[in-house]
């Protein structure tokens, strides 16, 4: 595979095209943004270890029978995947009150939902990511009724092989972010896994070990990103 001009660069992401149109080559910077890029900062380690983390994810929800768009490692940064038809729906599930549903909402954080909640939101950068609903995404296009169906269900089915992979590591498995596309017609989990769209917290103490620290400027951002890839088993070496 031969990696060839990049297509794309987001805020912690680049892409690139390769010479098969049904592949792309991802790769994982170092950049780290909050507040729809109105911070910015470069992260030592976090390119490699976001994509390290993002492959183990990827192939324990490949073994749960969760279509994936990942191929596998390619360097320390750089990973292989199929090139999907991005669907601009963010799906979140939320197994415990945080950040956007306690601002929006006035509930406390830490507050068990029961059951997990899920929501969608259209991925535009210009507009916020505002929240959007099943009506609004079959009305102006971004996703069919059948589409967001199964969007729901995988990112439910995602929701149970990562709780308890996670609670294994002594870990809560907070809230999640996912995107989809298609591949030759099928709905595939696409972007990342990685701590950077997920809130995990320490099941004991309930410190944060994920882009929050980030966030909320509270330091050893990388440091908790590699305790928890330890933790579940991330081979980081
Ligand atoms: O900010 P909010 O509480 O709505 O985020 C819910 C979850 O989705 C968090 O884990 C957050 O990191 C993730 N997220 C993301 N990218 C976005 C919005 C949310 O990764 N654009």
């Amino acid at each position: 595979m031969e990696k060839r001009q990049e297509l794309y660069a987001g805020k912690a992401k680049s892409v690139f095209a390769t010479d098969d149109p049904d592949h792309l080559v991802l790769h994982f910077r170092d950049d780290t943004s909050a507040f729809d890029g109105e911070r910015m900062e470069s992260l030592a380690r976090k390119g490699t270890v976001n994509n390290r983390f993002n492959a183990f994810i990827m192939g324990k929800l490949q073994e749960a029978g969760i279509p994936t768009h990942f191929d596998g490692l390619l360097s320390d940064t750089e990973s292989l995947v199929k090139k999907l038809e991005m669907i601009p729906v963010e799906c979140v599930v939320r197994n415990i009150a945080a950040g956007g549903l306690v601002k929006r909402l006035g509930v406390e954080e830490g507050r068990e939902l029961t059951p997990p909640t899920f929501e969608l939101f259209l991925k535009n950068d210009a507009l916020h990511d505002p929240m959007i609903n099943e009506s609004l995404a079959e009305t102006f296009g971004w996703a069919t009724p059948d589409q967001l169906r199964e969007m729901k269900v995988l990112t439910f089915k995602v929701n149970e092989v990562l709780k308890t992979l996670f609670a294994e590591g002594g870990l809560l498995l907070v809230d999640y972010k996912l995107e989809f596309g298609l591949f030759k017609g099928e709905i595939v989990l696409g972007d990342e896994f990685s701590p950077d769209g997920c809130r995990l917290w320490d099941a004991a103490t309930r410190e944060k070990l994920d882009k929050d620290r980030f966030r909320q400027g509270l330091g050893g951002v990388i440091e908790a990103y590699e305790e928890v890839g330890r933790r579940i088993g991330v081979d980081f070496s």
